[in-house]
């Protein structure tokens, strides 16, 4: 099983190490906790233990059977996070003095470290601490940044410890991130889009936006930097995701071409509206004038127009159908110039738009295909991603 080191310091968000760990294991993590002595006087080691099903570590000479545990541990982890990290913490890690466990640790650890602050936001900017980060920073150290907000002090300022969902993205991507991905631009689209007839009426789709924000989250993960633009929707942007948010067809086609040329990657999950109104109105209209007044128009491809500029891109299609979904996918895929299509059959009930499961035929042009049984939308991104680096590293060896 993978492993991660959590180090735990004697701050008052010390608590929010409980949903680190639950989130880490989620992602199939096995988690092994390492306090500092004056943490236990927050919470006692038991509570770690209990979660995580293994001893926590506090003392350098606790256990009789592994004696030198703090190199052995070396071997078993892959990402060494100290969350919350104090002040005095990151200060002994900058000079390298190594008096306790996770110091000796620090010191001996092999894989990436990542710090997550938590302190008053006087102590947070005093000039000693920002010299201590910039100086582990350029031995390697990660940071992730501390929120702004109301601290345990009640004094209002940086210093809180980020959320737990930014800490562990942070830390899967320093574990998973993929050569292939690194430095490259993912321009992911999501959700609906909406097009209004007057202020308050308009036509759209039930798409959620969950298979782009997954995949947004999954390609920030295997190290890319990742722009997501998104129609409306109630998700929760992935942390470390650039999001641009977007309404109507027209923004979102302006949207895309203005990242367009700086992505390497683009997936276009987005459930463009196929029209709009060819007349809108500034103020309500008339239940009895709404007859006459409607008039539809169709909405730009901007499928169809990015793979007219394609270049050295690798372009991914999402054809959601109803009925022979295959069939019409492959005709679009040779129509719109795309490298994968990704399609599925929405009439099917429990999968599809707004569920959390899919399930899905990915195509290429070369005739191959390949199903992915009903399965998670994560899971699903994590399958479509897999495949885009297979094609990039091909193009790769290619050129
Ligand atoms: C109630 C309480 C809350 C504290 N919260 C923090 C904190 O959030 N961040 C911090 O750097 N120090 C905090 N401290 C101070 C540290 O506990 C103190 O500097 C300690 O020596 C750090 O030890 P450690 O780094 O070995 O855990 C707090 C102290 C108390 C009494």
């Amino acid at each position: 099983m993978k492993k991660i080191a959590l180090g735990v310091c004697s701050s008052v968000s010390i608590y929010k190490a409980c949903e680190i760990i639950r989130l880490f294991q989620s992602e199939g993590f096995g988690v092994r906790v390492i306090m500092t002595e004056k943490a236990t006087r927050f919470i006692d080691p038991y509570l770690f233990t209990s979660l995580t099903g293994e001893r926590t570590i506090v003392h350098l000479f606790d256990d009789q059977q592994r004696p030198i545990e703090h190199i052995s541990l070396v071997d078993e982890v892959s990402l060494l996070l100290v969350a919350p990290a104090t002040a005095n913490l990151i200060g002994k890690m900058a000079s390298g003095i190594a008096d306790d466990f996770l110091t000796t640790f620090y010191l001996a650890a092999k894989c990436p470290v990542l710090v997550a602050p938590a302190m008053n936001e006087a102590m947070y900017l005093h000039p000693q601490t920002q010299e201590n980060i910039r100086k582990l920073k350029s031995l390697g150290v990660e940071f992730v940044e501390p929120d702004t907000g109301y601290l345990a002090c009640g004094k209002k300022g940086p210093g809180r410890l980020a959320p737990p969902e930014k800490i562990v993205q942070q830390g899967l991507r320093l574990v998973r991130a993929k050569d292939t991905f690194r430095d490259k631009v993912v321009l992911v689209t999501a959700g609906p889009t909406r097009e209004f007839l007057d202020p308050v009426r308009f036509v759209s789709n039930p798409a959620s936006g969950k298979m782009g924000y997954e995949l947004a989250r999954e390609a920030y993960q295997l190290g890319a930097e990742v722009i997501l633009i998104s129609g409306p929707t109630w998700l929760e942007p992935p942390p470390g995701v650039y999001l641009e948010r977007v309404t109507e067809a027209a923004e979102m086609k302006e949207a895309v071409l203005k990242h367009y040329a700086r992505a390497r990657v683009v997936l276009m999950t987005a459930a463009v509206a196929d029209f709009r109104f060819r007349k809108t109105r500034p103020e309500k209209i008339r239940k009895t004038e709404i007859e006459r007044t409607l008039e539809i128009e169709t909405t730009p491809d901007i499928l169809e127009e990015l793979g007219q500029h394609k270049g050295q891109r690798l372009l991914v299609g999402f054809a959601a159908e109803t009925g022979q979904a295959v069939e019409k996918a492959l005709e679009k895929m040779k129509r719109k110039q795309v490298d994968l299509m990704v399609a599925n059959d929405v009439s099917q009930p429990e999968v599809g738009f707004a569920s959390d499961e899919n399930e899905v035929v990915l195509l290429w042009p070369d005739g191959r295909s390949r199903k992915i049984p009903r399965t998670s939308k994560r899971k699903i991104s994590q399958e479509i991603l897999a495949e885009v680096e297979v094609l990039l590293n091909e193009r790769k060896s290619k050129r």
